[in-house]
């Protein structure tokens, strides 16, 4: 941190929050609000005078409430930059007429009430996403009485108390007497792997900060009696399961539950209640200190930041990387990319490696002046364009720029386009060209397929990245599906024109079925929700005008589902075969 501060060519905005983001890889515009110091950070050396004299005292976030600062303070030692900072809302100097002794007592006249928080701009290449964690509040789950009982306290506060740098230089104490614990009960999971009891996945450093915790504490106390409740314990690292080898040696004792319920005792001891699942038997321990590993969550601002970058979210709540195995830092836009928890909990070696990986990402694409653009991008016919909006609105990257309201005619931004056909397939004037998959290249293979005996035909639009690979996983698997199967190939499900599904009905051809990636899965962020909107509303239209809808078909086939792409075929031959020359007949009479 401190030679990140030092660098020359690295400029770290504190106390700011990003409040806006515009642009595209290579040119980004970044507004961030910058809050008012009150202390010059430049002329401050630290001396900590301004905080001996003032009055105000509030408890400590760094150690977690667990010391006190001032309302002038340094937030932790290796503070960048190495200066202290007023909270206004805490400080009567801001009305120098009640206080204002630390400006009094600062020799170098660093403090200034009178300033005030500035918006700046930055103009940026490249973006790094590394927002962090926010730890899982215990509060909810009453059961273990965190907060009613003083000795309960969260790993995080316990990290602090024996920190050396820390409230107590790294002595042990319980906080209701300040005397040494001779027990003290880990309880693992709490707030991870239970929705109901807080966040369904696994937080993935919990078991081995405890493991960690339990071997610091035998190391300095050996005789102390240490007991750690858990469901499964996960050392999946590389020597992690030596470490937890080495604690159960050490005597730590290991029982499989967690607790019930935790009751206080007269002596402020608390008693844990435990159903032992490995010994099937209803527990009672007296503990004198009990810690909570808590789950890590999203950190807040996620979804504020997701909305303003146009990013995608997992279920989880966490930032979505483009693809879990090759792209496993890019974000979907390009030009982003994530380090630490903001993508998934991580343990520091873990948010180490993928921050490295993020920076060196960040820098090839910084490296050369130019960018290169997929040749497979939309183009738009400005005459025909009525500036209606809806190929921006419909756009996963924010790559069109148009503006309604004064008929500015859309705009697309090569370089943030990926090429998914969403807005081409969307435009209701035909004013936008996807370059390589025109509707007339999509059109002519329509015509090609459906030339001869159309009626004996399935006509499959497929979707690059998943159908088209699922597809191409059956044939390989020599899995057999109905011949008569017809695929043309799109970037994307959303590239499906409604217009190509009504060309192809009357053309004669009896089932029309379009496949994409699951929902989720797609490789343009979400282009095949607008696949299904646009399913859904041609299926309408064809109820309305008498046809069968279950003529159109909609399915979500990924690269590894051959056996399901085979299925899905029989199920559309099948289909097909309730489809008469009548119907048909009459669709095509309808349609002309
Ligand atoms: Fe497969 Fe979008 S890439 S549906």
């Amino acid at each position: 941190m401190t030679d990140a501060g030092r660098h020359p060519r690295i400029t770290i905005h504190t106390l700011s929050e990003v409040v806006d983001v515009k642009g595209n890889v290579g040119s980004f515009d970044v507004k961030i609000v910058k809050k008012a110091r009150y202390v010059d950070e430049k002329a401050c050396t630290a001396c900590g005078e301004c905080a001996k004299v003032c009055p105000v005292v509030r408890p400590d976030e760094f150690n977690m409430g667990l010391s006190s600062r001032h309302a002038i303070y340094s937030p932790f030692p290796q503070a960048v930059p190495s200066a202290y900072v007023l909270n206004s809302g805490e400080c009567l100097g801001n009305n120098p007429v009640v206080c204002s002794k630390c400006q009094d007592a600062c020799e170098k006249k660093c403090i200034d009430f009178h300033m005030s928080d500035e918006t700046i701009s930055e103009r940026v290449g490249t973006i790094v996403v590394a927002t962090g964690l926010t730890p899982h509040d215990p509060r909810a789950l009453d059961e273990y009485g965190y907060t009613r009982f003083e000795n309960v306290l969260t790993s995080l506060e316990f990290e602090r108390l024996v920190n050396a740098g820390g409230p107590t230089q790294g002595h042990l104490v319980r906080p209701s007497d300040r005397k040494r614990p001779r027990s003290v009960g880990f309880v693992q999971c709490v707030g991870s792997r239970s929705a109901r009891r807080g966040k369904s996945y696994c937080s993935n450093i919990c078991c081995m900060n405890t493991i960690k915790s339990t071997l610091v504490l035998k190391e300095h106390y050996p005789d102390m009696d240490i007991k750690v409740f858990y469901i499964d314990i996960r050392a999946f690292g590389k020597g992690f399961e030596d470490l937890y080898t080495r604690s159960r040696r050490t005597g730590v004792h290991y029982v499989r539950g967690l607790p019930g319920q935790v009751e206080q005792l007269a002596d402020g001891r608390l008693r844990v209640a435990v159903e032992n699942t490995a010994g099937q038997s209803l527990d009672f321990y007296d503990l004198d200190m009990l810690v909570l590993a808590v789950g890590i969550e999203p950190a807040a601002g996620t979804h504020k930041l997701q909305e303003m970058m146009g990013l995608q979210l997992s279920s989880d709540g966490f930032f979505l990387e483009a693809h879990p195995k090759l792209q496993p830092v890019d974000a979907a836009t390009r030009g982003v990319f994530y380090a630490g928890c903001a993508e998934g909990p991580k343990d520091i070696k873990e948010s180490v490696t993928q921050a490295s990986a993020a920076a060196v990402r960040a820098i090839r694409l910084m490296q050369s002046s130019q960018i290169r653009a997929e040749a497979i991008t939309s183009e738009v016919i400005t005459e025909q364009c009525k500036a209606c909006g809806k190929c921006a609105e419909v756009c996963p990257y924010n790559a069109i720029t148009v503006d309604p309201k004064k008929k500015i005619p859309a705009k697309i931004i090569t370089a943030a386009c990926t090429g998914c056909g969403t807005c081409a397939a969307e435009c209701p004037f035909g004013a936008i060209v996807m370059n390589h998959f025109t509707d007339r290249q999509i059109y002519d293979q329509i015509d090609a397929l459906l030339d001869e005996r159309p009626s004996d035909k399935i006509l499959t639009f497929a979707c690059n990245w998943c159908s088209y690979a699922g597809a191409d996983y059956a044939g390989v698997s020599r899995l057999q599906y109905p011949p008569n199967a017809r695929l043309i190939r799109t970037m994307c499900s959303g590239r499906v024109d409604e217009d190509f599904i009504w060309y192809a009905f009357k053309k004669g051809v009896p089932i029309v079925l379009v496949s994409g990636c699951h929902i989720g899965d797609c490789h343009y962020i979400d282009a095949n929700h607008w696949t299904a909107k646009r399913v859904d509303r041609v299926r309408k239209k064809m109820e309305k005008r008498g046809l069968r809808p279950e003529r159109l078909q909609l399915e979500w086939i990924s690269a590894a589902e051959g056996i399901l792409f085979a299925e899905v075929m029989t199920r559309m031959e099948q289909l097909r075969q309730s489809v008469s020359e009548k119907e048909i007949a009459e669709t095509i009479a309808l349609l002309s």
